[in-house]
């Protein structure tokens, strides 16, 4: 089979990867590949640092699940295995649409030497300025919806129905105007290569007429240096940079890239957001980036929130949507800065469902648990529930829900739904 955007797992991996020959042959071609033993020896531990990393997570796992760390050279090895084996069809199909690489100790002594030179080669993309002025919101730009997918890049499991639901909007809406705006807020897995970039995400992104999409850069799209992101998504979207602005006579929407410079904002996007918002009279502001400004469970960015101090202790900020973190939660209001908070990351990265009693939250129904607030971040609901599209691979009941969001606009006015993959409203208020 050809062509399949397989999974790697971390067993066809480790496979091949312990025998002695494999090792040896990836010293040699370390040293092989620079005049450097310094960048030899940094390469080599690198990918050491990756194995592991991906042997802690399938340890966790323990199925046949797309695995993708927070890694680049794991990611990179993942990418790069997959494309080999598809070319030389060493691709055997697995359950619930997905297909698996399957190689040997063998495949890998041809190709080991091959990946050195592709990793090598992969240097960060040219940046792209945005243009000084937002674009006004096309169409209807008084009265329209948006679409919200996070981490959506896998091409698997509920994502191509969360595509399709998208598409059908007219089963789902509460009209017939269709989504204005469809808005990817990053990763592409395993590392956003050109191959995976249109089998993963283009392929499947929600044909709508009459729509802008946009899409957000994150850190699985710069493991590969973001090319692809770059010159294909961009391209495909008619999206001048990887930070933008859209605007009507209420709302100003405003995304940020916190990858480029890992969970940080690269080169001038300060400055020119806040030229922006200088001139955003009394629109209200939404950010959205991949990183999350805050998480109940996870790490924060201080570097990212840091150069945006004055715009959050301002209160300058409506609301805020981001993915990263592998979840659907809708936080409180947020004491300090005024945003309302939303990690959308749920759209197709197959995540475990947490413990949320043991973590101290509070039943509200069969979808959603309470958080309470816990240090500097608000408290809120977060979406739990079994996950039927990861049925054939393993217990669905082990993995979290998937889905997406509607933000509707009507002039002044803002409603948000959460879905399900198959447009079923999970979750519905007006926060403005
Ligand atoms: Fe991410």
């Amino acid at each position: 089979m050809k062509d399949a955007s397989p999974i790697v797992s971390f067993q066809q991996i480790n496979n091949a990867f312990s025998h002695e020959s494999v090792m040896t042959r990836t010293h040699n071609e370390a040293d092989a590949k620079t005049d450097d033993p310094i960048e030899a020896a940094s390469k080599l531990a690198a990918l050491g640092n990756a194995l592991k990393v991906l042997e802690t997570a399938d340890a966790e796992a323990r199925s046949k699940v797309l695995v993708a760390a927070d890694h680049r050279v794991a990611s990179l090895l993942q990418t790069y295995l997959a494309m080999k084996s598809s070319e030389e069809g060493k691709v055997e199909a697995s359950a619930a649409g997905a297909n698996e690489a399957k190689f040997d100790d063998k495949d890998v002594l041809g190709w080991i030497g091959s990946f050195f030179s592709w990793w090598k080669r992969l240097k960060p993309a040219k940046w792209l300025a945005a243009p000084p002025e937002p674009e006004t919101i096309p169409n209807n730009p008084e009265d329209f919806r948006m679409a919200v997918l996070g981490d959506w890049g896998t091409g698997l499991y509920g994502a191509p129905l969360c595509a399709k639901s998208i598409e059908a909007e007219k089963n789902i809406a509460q009209d017939d105007k269709g989504y204005g705006v469809l808005m990817h807020l990053g990763d592409v897995y395993y590392s956003g290569d050109d191959h995976e970039v249109q089998k993963r995400f283009l392929d499947l992104w929600p044909k709508n007429p009459n729509t802008v999409s946009r899409a957000i850069n994150a850190n699985h799209e710069m493991y590969t240096g973001g090319h692809a992101y770059f010159k294909k998504i961009l391209k495909g979207f008619k999206q001048p940079a990887s930070y933008f602005a859209l605007q009507n006579d209420h709302w100003l929407l405003v995304g940020l890239d916190s990858a480029y410079a890992d969970k940080d904002l690269a080169k001038d996007q300060v400055g020119w957001l806040n030229n922006i918002i200088a001139k955003a009279d009394k629109r209200k502001i939404i950010m959205f980036t991949h990183h999350q400004p805050f998480s109940w469970l996870e790490e924060q960015h201080p570097k990212m929130t840091g150069k945006l101090g004055q715009l959050l202790n301002s209160k300058k900020i409506f609301a805020w949507y981001w993915g990263h973190e592998h979840r659907c939660v809708i936080y409180d209001q947020h004491d300090a800065w005024g945003l309302h908070g939303r990690c959308v990351g749920h759209g197709g990265y197959p995540y475990f469902r947490k413990n949320w009693s043991e973590l101290g939250a509070k039943k509200e129904d069969e979808n959603w648990w309470q958080l309470g607030k816990k240090n500097f971040t608000p408290g809120g609901r977060v979406l739990d529930g079994s996950n039927q599209y990861i049925d054939g691979h393993d217990d669905p009941q082990r993995y979290g829900p998937q889905g997406y969001m509607t933000v509707e606009f009507r002039g002044k006015n803002l409603n948000e739904i959460v879905h399900a993959p198959d447009g079923t409203k999970l979750y519905e208020k007006q926060i403005a």
